[in-house]
């Protein structure tokens, strides 16, 4: 069990109230999880195929003429990714929940980049299914191929057990249930234009129980935020993988399905979605050298959607410390993300549950 998800099991026997030592155990754990280094995951030893210093936009031609979508685009690396991408000629729809906050960032970007920037902004609610299929009619009329698809919004780390209004965990249903239907939906205009589908996971896919829970899918028994956040990434991550030996079995081999996650980056995630005690940790750690700017965390889904010659089967991200800073390329990806048993039973679950089948 991973050092959070051992911290979430203490907490959960403690009475609410017992607020300073939830403190005294949550703050050693930030820092053994700082200081603990896990050369499992960080793949130092092969070599990078972009050098040294890893792949970084300065890789992108100009990408006028090319459209990418992307979700989560209000903050953080998607707000970045964005901003890159539209700095390279791109047109950009954004899929955001929140008007005023998408108005506010195009007007942003467009303070940033100018006003021939080519923006849009498409308004869904990657947790409530109906919004994610009234939003992909939407950008198949405003469209005519989509380059890319960037699946980067998120929750995290939601400190009590939430339901949507479709009736899964919270985390399972924006994270996972909202990109899988999402991208089933968008696939014809992907395909159209030879697209590729980049999914932005986390290392949290190697935390939590490291495999789908089939039995309590929303985890009415014994739920913590880490282990409903890490199995929501890792059905995200694991999806993917499934979709590329689907898209194969069709003879749909000119749409490209990619897996990456941005290290430990200096964003709002858990500002948004994390308990008080969480916030506390997660400020804190943005003070260590362990975390990196949200541009940098935006640079394996940018490389994902813009770069020629990567491996589908290889996990992308920083190959740093830990996996949570360094240079881009591609490390280490434990086997449980590529169990094909728990991937298949997981997609056959995820079309019956969201009602959503692809076409391929
Ligand atoms: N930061 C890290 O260290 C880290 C580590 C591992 C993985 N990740 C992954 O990186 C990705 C980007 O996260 P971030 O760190 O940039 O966090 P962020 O700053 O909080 O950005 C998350 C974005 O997702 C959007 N979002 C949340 N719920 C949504 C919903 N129901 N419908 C539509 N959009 C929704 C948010 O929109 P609102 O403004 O409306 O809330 C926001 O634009 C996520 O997939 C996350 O799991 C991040």
């Amino acid at each position: 069990m991973s050092i959070l998800g051992k911290v979430d099991r203490i907490e959960s026997s403690f009475p609410k109230s017992i607020r300073l030592t939830k403190i005294c155990i949550r703050l050693p754990s930030c820092f053994l999880l700082i200081f603990v280094p896990n050369n499992k995951t960080s793949d130092m030893s092969t070599a990078n195929q972009f050098g040294k210093k890893g792949w970084t936009p300065d890789r992108i031609n100009d990408l006028t003429g090319k459209t990418f979508v992307i979700t989560g685009t209000t903050s953080g690396t998607g707000y970045e990714a964005t901003r890159i991408l539209l700095s390279k000629g791109a047109t950009v729809v954004m899929l955001s929940r929140n008007p005023k906050k998408s108005a506010d960032t195009i007007a942003l970007l467009k303070e940033t980049l100018g006003d021939a920037i080519k923006v849009s902004n498409v308004q869904m609610d990657l947790g409530v299914q109906a919004s994610v299929k009234n939003a992909a009619k939407e950008v198949s009329e405003r469209v005519t191929g989509i380059d890319a698809l960037l699946c980067n919004g998120a929750i995290a780390q939601v400190p009590e057990q939430q339901i949507t209004e479709d009736g899964w965990e919270s985390q399972m249903g924006v994270n996972y249930f909202g990109h899988f239907s999402l991208q089933a939906l968008l696939l014809p205009l992907i395909e159209k234009v030879n697209g590729r589908i980049v999914t932005v996971g986390s290392m949290g896919y190697d935390m939590g129980i490291k495999t789908i829970k089939f039995d309590d899918l929303d985890w009415d028994k014994d739920y913590t935020p880490n282990d409903a956040y890490s199995q929501s990434k890792l059905a995200q991550i694991m999806s993917i993988y499934e979709l590329q030996d689907r898209l194969e079995q069709a003879g749909k081999t000119n749409v490209k399905a990619y897996a990456c996650h941005p290290g430990s980056s200096r964003t709002n995630l858990i500002s948004t979605s994390g308990s008080f005690m969480m916030k506390m940790i997660f400020g804190l750690m943005k003070l260590s050298p362990l975390t990196q700017p949200a541009e940098n965390g935006a640079y394996p889904e940018l490389m994902c959607a813009t770069e020629e010659d990567l491996d589908q089967k290889a996990f992308y991200g920083p190959t740093g410390r830990s996996n949570w800073v360094g240079p881009v390329g591609a490390h280490y990806l434990a086997p449980h993300a590529k169990d094909k048993a728990v991937a298949k039973k997981l997609w056959d679950l995820s079309e019956k549950e969201t009602g959503v089948h692809w076409n391929f």
